[in-house]
């Protein structure tokens, strides 16, 4: 941490405090270009009020004492008015003031309004977990476990300008990153956006290009653990990735398996029989669903289809019930992928689920083609 503070502040008595206060009240310091002005006008701030809080409170205690009322002292008359002083405390902090409103101002518009060769991520918010969609169509299928939750792993191209075009599905969330000092609220029915400029660093420490977003607008349950990383990566590394990602791989059932992590399924169904938010997929095909209004169904693929597009109309006892409909929001083969590894957790799957494995290859291809050639499209125009 020493070597830090001097790496902030090379020279001078004031300059190492300064660095040590903003060690202390930001930890790792302009991690995008644009935290930058918002940490100097923080500090500005902070030396302001540092400044008058101890002449005001050194002002107050030497006036009681100077002025206590003392035996044998007559009070004295206080001066009705002084033009000098009264213009000093009036303008003096106007100026200030004003100072900190246009700092404050014009940093606001460098936040919101992103540069014109942005990389624009479409990012959907909903009950609970971030979605994030690439130029290409792809989205992220990797996840970090922390602690009892997978978060997603966001890629972002190191020294370029990123723009993030936020909505949400259902209520109003936060999109937040400490690191960068950006925060902003995601609305439903409604786009805002932010953006920053991820800076790389060559730290090898693990983690050390790694950036916390969580939702700072109390959204529900879990809303404590709608988080997601940034991770800055170099420029060439993020074109690979993402033209990776765009391409779905594997049998439906494997896609399946992705789309319950990057659909962001996974926040509230479990794969392992622990009940979440919403219920466990472990055996759940196959199986009799009692609901909240005592009628039993058995969970085939049709309760599936449905209880994925439209979730408010079936709703299992002792669950919420507070899914955000799908309608709309998955392609055909996201559905038929979903459905397929859905069946495939329950040991009341078919007998044949997938084909065997020297005709894999063959007509695991069928319905895989059609994705690929749909979702494919975007991948090959980034190129
Ligand atoms: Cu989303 Cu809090």
């Amino acid at each position: 941490m020493i070597d830090r503070i001097f790496q902030i502040a090379p020279a001078g008595g004031l300059l190492a405090v300064d660095g040590w206060l903003r060690e202390l009240f930001f930890h790792r310091t302009e991690e995008s270009t644009v935290a930058g002005a918002s940490e100097h006008l923080y500090m500005v701030i902070f030396y302001v009020s540092t400044f008058f809080f101890v002449l005001l409170m050194g002002l107050t205690v030497l006036f009681t004492l100077r002025y206590r009322r003392r035996p044998g002292v007559a009070p004295e008359r206080s001066a009705a008015h002084n033009t000098a002083l009264e213009l000093t405390w009036t303008i003096v902090p106007l100026i200030i003031l004003v100072y900190f409103f246009f700092k404050g101002f014009w940093g606001y518009m460098d936040h919101v309004v992103a540069p014109a060769e942005s990389t624009e991520l479409v990012v959907s918010a909903r009950k609970w977990s971030w979605d994030v969609m690439y130029p290409n169509g792809a989205r992220s299928p990797e996840t970090v476990r922390v602690g009892a939750v997978d978060v997603p792993v966001i890629v972002v191209p190191a020294g370029r300008p990123v723009r993030m075009r936020m909505s949400s599905q259902d209520v109003i969330h936060s999109f937040w990153v400490p690191d960068y000092r950006v925060k902003f609220d995601v609305f439903p029915n409604r786009y805002t956006a932010i953006w920053f400029e991820p800076t790389w660093t060559d730290d090898p420490t693990p983690g050390a290009n790694d950036h916390w977003v969580f939702c700072a607008e109390y959204c529900g349950d879990l809303h404590a653990e709608m988080a997601a990383i940034i991770r800055v990566v170099p420029e060439d590394e993020y074109r690979a990735t993402v033209a990776d990602w765009a391409v779905p791989k594997g049998t439906p059932e494997e896609i399946g398996r992705q789309l319950r992590i990057i659909r962001g399924c996974n926040s509230c169904h479990s794969v392992d029989g622990t009940p979440l938010v919403g219920p466990t997929w472990q055996n759940l095909f196959g199986y009799e669903r009692t609901l909240a209004n005592g009628q039993t169904v058995v969970a085939d693929e049709n309760y599936l289809r449905e209880s994925i597009l439209v979730p408010q109309a079936k709703i299992v006892q002792g669950f919420p019930g507070s899914m955000p409909p799908y309608q709309g929001q998955l392609s055909d083969l996201e559905l038929e992928a979903l459905i397929t590894y859905i069946r495939s957790l329950s040991d009341r799957k078919p007998a044949v689920d997938l084909p065997p494995a020297d005709g894999e290859g063959q007509d695991a291809a069928a319905p895989e083609a059609d994705g690929a050639a749909e979702e494919g499209a975007g991948a090959a125009g980034e190129d």
